[in-house]
């Protein structure tokens, strides 16, 4: 790439009147004559906010990448965009992932951009800047938060979700004080970062890695490390690199670079989540990919990762015991090594320096937390388009289980009857959630760990069978089979189950079925009708009109696969 080739260049360097307007403008904004002619301008998209307290410091970090930016040449511009907050929007965040890509994809496509750094890490922030990035192709990097610092609750670790959850069910169940709820909520989030439990933040980063997007063993740094502010800078730096060397997303991206990203995540014990994120990230680079994909890589790769909610630690330990290198290193021959990455060398090279430091926290093959990938996909007659279980994350003994229906006909029926005296409910039951999809949610929320009924807890029930079109929280556990496809709200068979119908699971062998009739169910097909609708207006009806199913990733239908169209800048005037 030369100067005059860049796609700045385009805005700043005619001498006309739309040149000079372009270059006026920026000198209000301070830059100087020679900031504008011949030197990469980076966007970094930054979705810092107040609301978003696992990106608290990337207002600051954003310093850092202009250091770097500056110190290699370029010229950095800070763009803020929608932060996508997992813990404030409703009725979920992942309604407006596909808002955050196309904003990112705007943002680039259209001002004078010549690379761009990404940066966010909380769960739908990372698909969302990445499907935007893929699809309009310049240089990019990815930039994370970075997991937060462990949780501390009388002097024991604790973990962002997973344990939470643990504590609320003790709650419930009358087992746990006011007194130690209270210091839960102080100490389970004690610094800037993202969940550092193996939840979907920590997992997307961890996969953006594998992909080749990131710095190599940026992703398992904790935000709250001063290697972090470092890492910022490298990137920063590194950004500028890559626009001269034209070093664009197709160029890294490939078949073999999902593969990677595939297996990491088996190797992790990554969250159920990350299937439908990277269904939806190779959608927009036209590269097909599938649910079979994630299990056939699944019973090849063992899980290592010791971290919560499969294992045992946070990821402030993964960091120490080596991080994602380390871990990669151990599955080295599972993976594509000759995929590059934006360093612009290969995965193998990137690998050279990991070394595993602390080896229960990463086991080695020998000592793997489980022989077979942490997430089984399951078709049958319940899923004609499939479903996803964390077997990690379950109680083996209801891996092969069948038991009857007791069903949910959407969230607020759930909240009102779950824990009632008079609901006819057993552990061998299973639990059953319709309407929680990707149009019945809307948006397929994190419901899908239904609550253990509240007279079973008493019991001592602590997990159940639990079916639903919903998504789990990554940072979540238990026997929760999730976005069973087609969903109920366009008339799956989910959609048709009723009380007291036998469900039978067998994780094995990959089945999911519901054990009533052809007959029986096209009589009830007959019956069923649509649930309302839940926008008229605005960006939610636009999502109802245009997003796909869980297994084809729920990103909308009219953006995917165009990856390369939007490089060519526009006509300037
Ligand atoms: Fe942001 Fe969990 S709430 S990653």
């Amino acid at each position: 790439m030369k100067p005059d080739q860049l796609r700045s260049a385009r805005w700043f360097g005619p001498d006309n009147l739309a040149g000079l307007n372009h270059r006026s403008r920026m000198k209000q904004a301070g830059l100087r004559s020679e900031d504008l002619s011949g030197k990469p301008i980076i966007a970094i998209i930054n979705t810092w906010s107040e609301i978003n307290p696992c990106h608290f410091h990337l207002r600051e970090r954003a310093e850092f990448v202009k250091r770097g930016v500056w110190q290699a040449g370029g010229v950095p511009l800070e763009i803020p965009t929608l932060t996508v907050t997992e813990t404030f929007m409703k009725p979920s965040p992942m309604l407006y992932r596909n808002l955050l890509a196309m904003q990112t994809e705007e943002a680039l496509r259209s001002m004078p951009i010549d690379g761009a750094v990404l940066m966010g890490g909380c769960d739908k922030t990372t698909p969302g800047l990445l499907m935007g990035a893929f699809s309009v192709n310049i240089p990019a990097i990815y930039m994370p938060a970075g997991p937060m610092l462990r949780g501390n609750w009388k002097g024991e670790a604790i973990g962002s979700g997973t344990d939470v959850r643990k504590f609320w069910t003790e709650r419930c169940a009358g087992t746990l004080s006011i007194e130690d709820w209270h210091a839960v909520e102080d100490g389970i989030a004690r610094s800037p970062g993202f969940c550092m439990t193996m939840g979907t933040a920590s997992t997307m980063t961890a996969l953006t890695e594998a992909l080749g997007m990131m710095l190599p063993g940026a992703s398992s740094i904790p935000a709250a490390d001063s290697a972090h502010p470092r890492m910022a800078s490298a990137a920063g730096q590194r950004i500028v690199e890559m626009v001269w060397e034209d070093l664009k997303p197709s160029d890294i991206l490939t078949l073999q670079s999902f593969e990677n990203a595939i297996t990491v995540d088996m190797a992790i014990g990554g969250s159920t989540n990350a299937i439908i994120h990277l269904v939806a990230l190779a959608g927009r680079c036209g590269i097909p990919l599938a649910l079979e994909d994630f299990d056939r890589i699944s019973k090849r790769v063992p899980v290592l990762a010791n971290i919560r909610p499969s294992g045992k630690y946070l990821m402030e330990d993964f960091y120490y015991a080596g991080g994602l290198l380390a871990l990669m290193n151990e599955i080295r021959d599972l993976l594509h090594t000759d995929c590059r990455t934006v360093t612009g060398k290969t995965m193998g090279e990137a690998l050279a320096g990991g070394r595993v430091i602390h080896d229960d926290v990463i086991r080695p093959r020998d000592k793997a937390l489980s022989e077979t990938g942490g997430t089984a996909i399951l078709l049958g007659s319940l899923a004609p388009d499939g479903a996803v279980i964390k077997t990690s994350a379950a109680a083996p003994h209801l891996l092969k289980h069948t038991g009857p229906a007791v069903v949910f006909k959407n969230y607020m029926d759930l909240e009102a009857r779950i824990n009632s005296e008079d609901l006819n409910v057993t552990a061998d039951s299973v639990l059953v959630l319709q309407n929680a999809g990707p149009l019945g949610g809307p948006g397929m929320p994190e419901w899908g760990m239904l609550p253990i009924p509240a007279k079973l807890l008493k019991q001592g029930v602590r997990d159940m069978l639990r079916i639903s079109d919903a998504r789990m929280s990554g940072t979540a556990y238990g026997a929760c089979v999730l976005h069973v496809s087609p969903e109920s709200y366009i008339g799956g068979p989910l959609a048709l189950v009723q009380d007291g119908d036998l469900i039978s699971l067998d994780a094995e062998n990959r089945k999911l079925d519901l054990l009533v009739s052809a007959e029986e169910l096209d009589e009830r097909r007959k019956r069923w009708r649509r649930p309302a609708r839940h926008f008229d207006r605005g960006y939610g009806a636009l999502y109802l009109e245009r997003v796909t199913q869980a297994n084809k990733g729920c990103d909308f239908d009219f953006l995917e696969d165009i990856a390369g169209s939007v490089t060519e800048a526009p006509e300037i005037h």
